[in-house]
């Protein structure tokens, strides 16, 4: 179990989040990501968000089950420009761009999702979160989006 660092001026990161608008999510938005987290995602991530059992070690196959999207996993430590390209473009071919060697189980859903309904999941995902780590993954996309 991993716990958020000890962040040094949580009141700054938390501004620069929302300067960003990056945690600015509708109720309609999240309720809209929780129907369609349940129809896409939840099969393999969890219906409560927890991941696949023993998401931590590799199956027969050699690939990783899927990761939790609760504070348990490490979704939180991507910013929402990751996790939308992840999540369009699929494992593989985000990791091959990346020059990373990875057997990814992770399917693309740019032919069937929209970008604006995968951003809905992950305003539902977000939504899930304590605050101290919805503060921390703002950050995080504060500074993917930052010039
Ligand atoms: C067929 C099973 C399957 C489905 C359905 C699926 N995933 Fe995944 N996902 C995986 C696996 C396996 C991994 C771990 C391998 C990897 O990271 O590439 C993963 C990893 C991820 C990651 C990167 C790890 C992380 O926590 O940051 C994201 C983001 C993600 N999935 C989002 C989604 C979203 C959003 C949906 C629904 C639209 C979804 N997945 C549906 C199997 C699936």
């Amino acid at each position: 179990m991993q716990h958020p660092p000890r962040l040094p001026c949580l009141a700054l990161i938390v501004a620069l989040g929302a300067a960003t608008g990056a945690s600015a999510a509708s109720t309609g938005e999240v309720e809209q990501g929780r129907a369609l987290y349940a129809q896409h995602c939840a099969a393999c991530h969890g219906a409560d968000l927890e991941g696949a059992p023993d998401w931590q070690r590799p199956g027969p196959d050699g690939r990783y089950p899927a990761p939790p999207h609760d504070e348990t996993g490490h979704t939180w430590h991507h910013g929402d420009v990751m996790l939308l390209d992840y999540t369009r473009r699929g494992g593989q071919a985000y990791l091959d761009d990346l020059g990373v060697v990875f057997d990814s189980g992770m399917p693309a859903f740019g032919d069937i999702l929209s970008d604006d309904e995968i951003r809905a999941i992950l305003a539902f995902i977000r939504s899930t979160w304590p605050e101290e780590i919805q503060a921390f993954q703002a950050a995080r996309t504060a500074a993917e989006t930052a010039d």
